[in-house]
């Protein structure tokens, strides 16, 4: 089996990450958080939050409903242009998304090809589809789901469920300006569920139908936008590293003209190399006052914002560092995963781990070890919230079995503990074992 797949089978059989609705057959591009998973996915949003909200004074939070007004995707260009190519299979009605297809014919630089282009492509080469079929004509398809509000199903109570979490923030701009008379530069920061239809979900979580963003939009002066990109870029590579992911892994890739969203005038995306390729893990985009003009023009409602001192009015630029949970929860687990002999080892940061210890007594059958074992256990859940109890098969293979979903220290209770009130501390990464202190644990 390949890294990848040893790491997708960790997570399911671990409890980490299970396919969606498995138990009536899954449904593509969707997946679901068992209880390692969910606490691994807290902890990475929560220290995205605690980095880049709580611990400085030019951020503010909001929590913006999914579903938005329709004005709000058109007004932001995803209703006429948020679209991938789509090529079908002739025969069996198989869709594709015409780039993979292409770079899976081993076709160079698909990114930077326009639609005729790619068509060209495709006839030069006679593609067939992966069944070997005729391919028919490309289109473009646009990504967002579409559901209706209200009781009546019609083309004016049509909705769509957000692709970004990004127009939640602009639509709350002028909120948080009222609100709290933010100095400028400031930004805004949400996390939240993006659903896109994907064409052809695939690699694991990675492109994924439902899946969460962590986006900051950062507002400032037309004037400062490089110094402030190339500190948000910075302040990010910062970050990742602290969540352990090697500097060696990440690369930053100014993306070409061509390539650009259609609101960014420069964006840099982070890749990462992932055990299926090097792709895109986040991206951060100068989206100028595209978003704000938009607003502006659609609701006739004032965006500009007063700048205090000089009572100048200007609508702000804006800076976009935008990442994807799952994308990130996937490079941290591959960053993570280390085979080392027998022995699985998740070798992730303590500020993440899903448990932070595993409590357990030497030996299950002596009821005076269980006892004190579990006075240790439930002081330790006070202090810490998240802490495992084993008591399963020999102390050999709990350690083992905790090191495969990496709880950096197992704390164990034997005989000298009664004694004492010693227990034995056994790191996950050096597998050196001390005698500490109940209390200094
Ligand atoms: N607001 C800007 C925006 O949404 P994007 O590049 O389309 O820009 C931002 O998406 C990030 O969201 C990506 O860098 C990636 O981390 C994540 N993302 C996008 N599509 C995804 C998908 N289908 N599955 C998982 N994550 C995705």
């Amino acid at each position: 089996m390949s890294i990848m797949e040893n790491i997708v089978s960790l997570c399911k059989r671990r409890g980490f990450i299970f396919a969606g609705s498995e138990v009536y057959g899954g449904l593509a591009g969707t997946w679901d958080y068992g209880p390692l998973g969910a606490m691994l996915k807290r902890n990475v949003e929560g220290s995205f939050w605690r980095t880049f909200v709580d611990s400085r004074t030019d951020m503010y939070g909001v929590d913006a409903a999914i579903i938005m007004n329709p004005k709000v995707w058109e007004a932001s260009g995803h209703v006429a242009t948020f679209a991938d190519p789509l090529i079908e299979d002739v025969v069996n009605g198989k869709r594709y998304r015409l780039d993979h297809l292409l770079e899976d014919a081993g076709v160079d630089d698909v990114a930077g090809l326009t639609m005729d282009e790619m068509v060209e492509v495709v006839q030069k080469r006679k593609l067939k589809s992966p069944d070997g079929n005729k391919l028919g004509e490309a289109r473009m398809f646009n990504m967002m789901f579409t559901t209706h509000v209200g009781p009546v199903q019609d083309d004016e109570s049509i909705a769509y469920l957000r692709p970004e979490t990004a127009q939640g923030i602009f639509t709350n701009y002028k909120n948080v300006v009222d609100t709290i008379y933010p100095d400028l530069p400031f930004g805004i920061a949400q996390v939240g569920k993006a659903f896109r239809n994907e064409i052809s979900p695939r690699d694991f979580v990675f492109r994924s139908r439902e899946f969460n963003q962590m986006e900051i939009e950062y507002f400032c002066d037309p004037g400062t936008w490089e110094r402030l990109f190339e500190a948000w870029v910075a302040d990010f590579h910062k970050w990742l590293e602290s969540l352990g992911l090697p500097k060696s892994k990440t690369h930053d890739l100014e993306v070409p003209d061509a390539d650009r969203a259609f609101y960014s005038k420069r964006t840099i995306d982070i890749e990462f190399d992932y055990p299926t390729g090097r792709a895109e893990l986040m991206g951060i985009a100068y989206r100028t006052d595209f978003d704000l003009g938009n607003i502006q023009r659609a609701s006739g409602k004032s965006m500009e914002y007063t700048v205090k001192g000089t009572n100048e009015k200007l609508i702000p630029h804006v800076i976009e560092p935008s990442i994807g949970t799952e994308r990130l929860i996937m490079a941290i687990l591959c960053s993570a995963y280390v085979e080392e002999g027998d022995r699985v080892v998740l070798k992730l940061p303590e500020e993440i781990a899903p448990y932070k210890m595993c409590v357990s007594p030497l030996l299950k059958n002596k009821p005076e070890l269980v006892a004190k074992a579990q006075e240790v256990f439930a002081k330790m859940k006070k202090k810490y919230g998240f802490v495992a109890w084993d008591d399963n098969g020999n102390i050999g293979k709990r350690y083992r079995r905790q090191d495969e979903i990496g709880t950096p220290r197992c704390v164990v209770v034997d005989f000298q503990t009664l004694e004492d009130g010693t227990v034995t501390v056994r790191d996950r990464d050096t597998m050196e074992q001390v005698r500490v202190e109940i209390n200094k644990v």
